[in-house]
């Protein structure tokens, strides 16, 4: 019997995640055979910098710094893009699909710009263009969309889709570490992206929103158009105070249908200490999807590092092989055709909230703070004034969790006493979600 020919990969990128698919493949070469029906061969690996140490299972003879070796090779079935940004990765992935290659991609940034256009090449072509590592690490969230969700709707999408951040937000919260030192950690751990202000700021989560979106809601999502806010602004006093009212502070990123609407919104938010989201810890991610037939359901992993992350991208490698063996290239994301669709604002957004307040302790300022918050329509569902200052002259929180209303008349109460001379700090607000 004469074995299988085997199919050839290149890989675009050699870094985290690349380095993790090299040892992957090469340690689970006959278990990925077995699985495919033919061996796969890593034939070339592009990369920036030939000096550079590479695992052992990539060797110094796939490395080329030329990307026409790579994508000017007719022989090679799949490419896998581990490279990161947004070009060149967007031309060098347009040309593999075009050339009629199979594309297994771990960028988000490329997916959420760019995704639409991709899967409409990949589909005139009838190859395959998967992403599974994209969002989650090595969850299987992009599989659990398109194929096990296929005959429901997605109804609402609660995610920690980074963790970078789940990771500094759980340890400033258990060991009151310092932000600064625990970024350095994730970096360490290869959890950042190569600028970690993508993760800190949430643009790495809201890139990861709009790619779950093309899934659960069929949206092409401008994600300029997006709310995004990062943890910069989380303050340790917001974790103690979180605690009085049962709360912990997770970042989140939250897709929810709104009839022809969708809110999309990145963001800080205290969840109650009971949801499960709120126990996902360290550097996992968790995806809570809300079905209208299915109901909940909740996926939990590690949302970043080097082997999660290939696993996920191994497995896609797998699927696209099978596939092309079978005849059947570009069938699991033919049916993805995201259309645009219109953003709800976040002054619509209703929700309750928490509020901070650091005014001087004076006669009169809680009746103002209750006063403003009263001609805006926001109801007051729980009230607590920490300490006193004595005659210190310090501030002294004060603390309101509200009924649920509009952000919009939250805004504005806020803007109406922020400039008072009480008013020791800039007043903050954070969503609560009970989910
Ligand atoms: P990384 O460690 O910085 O590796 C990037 C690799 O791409 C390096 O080998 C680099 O070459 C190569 N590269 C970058 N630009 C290139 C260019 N213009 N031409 C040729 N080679 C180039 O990044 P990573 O953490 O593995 O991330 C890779 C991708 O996976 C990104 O899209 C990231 O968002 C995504 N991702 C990462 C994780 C994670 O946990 N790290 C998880 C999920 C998804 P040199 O080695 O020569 O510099
Ligand atoms: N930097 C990303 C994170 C990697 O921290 O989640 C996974 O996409």
């Amino acid at each position: 019997v004469s074995s299988p020919v085997s199919l050839k990969v290149a890989l675009l990128g050699c870094g985290t995640v690349g380095g993790g698919v090299a040892r992957l493949v090469s340690q689970n070469a006959e278990q990925l055979a077995a699985r495919i029906g033919a061996p796969v061969e890593i034939r070339r690996v592009l990369v920036r910098d030939l000096a550079r140490p590479r695992p052992l299972e990539c060797p110094k003879e796939w490395l080329t710094t030329d990307p026409e070796v790579v994508l000017g090779d007719e022989s090679i079935d799949i490419v896998v893009e581990v490279m990161g940004g947004e070009e060149p990765a967007r031309s060098y992935l347009d040309r593999a699909l075009s050339s009629g290659k199979a594309v297994v991609s771990a960028n988000k940034l490329l997916l959420a710009k760019h995704g639409p256009a991709l899967l409409r090449t990949a589909a005139r072509r009838s190859v395959d263009l998967a992403f599974e590592a994209a969002v989650g690490g090595g969850i299987p969230v992009i599989r659990t969309l398109r194929e096990a969700l296929t005959g429901d709707r997605v109804l609402s999408v609660h995610g920690i889709l980074n963790g970078t951040c789940n990771y500094i937000l759980t340890r400033m919260r258990n060991e009151g570490a310092s932000f600064e030192s625990i970024l350095k950690d994730a970096q360490k751990l290869g959890y950042a992206e190569v600028d970690p202000a993508m993760d800190v700021d949430g643009h790495d989560a809201a890139q990861k929103l709009a790619v779950l979106s093309m899934l659960a809601f069929g949206a092409a999502v401008d994600i300029d158009q997006l709310s995004v806010e990062g943890i910069r602004d989380v303050d340790d006093v917001d974790f103690r105070l979180a605690e009085r009212f049962d709360f912990n502070i997770k970042h989140l990123a939250i897709g929810i249908a709104r009839g022809q609407k969708l809110e999309l919104r990145v963001h800080p938010a205290m969840v109650p200490t009971s949801s499960v989201l709120a126990n996902i810890n360290d550097v996992l991610n968790g995806v809570y999807i809300q079905g209208r037939a299915l109901g909940p359901c909740l996926l939990v992993g590690r949302g970043a590092g080097e082997l999660p992350t290939a696993v996920s991208v191994v497995s896609d490698l797998v699927d696209v092989a099978r596939a092309r063996l079978a005849n059947a290239s570009g069938l699991a994301t033919r049916q993805i055709q995201p259309i645009n669709r219109s953003l709800l604002s976040l002054d619509d957004l209703e929700t309750r909230y928490y509020l901070r307040f650091d005014v001087g302790d004076d006669p009169g300022v809680l009746g103002k703070i209750a006063s403003a918050l009263g001609e805006q329509g926001v109801s007051v569902e729980q009230m607590v004034q920490e300490g006193r200052a004595e005659n210190t002259g310090n501030p002294v929180p004060i603390l309101i969790i509200s009924h649920r209303c509009r952000e919009g008349a939250v805004k504005a109460a806020i803007r109406s006493v922020r400039d008072a001379a009480f008013m020791k700090r800039p007043p903050r607000f954070m969503r609560i979600e009970d989910i």
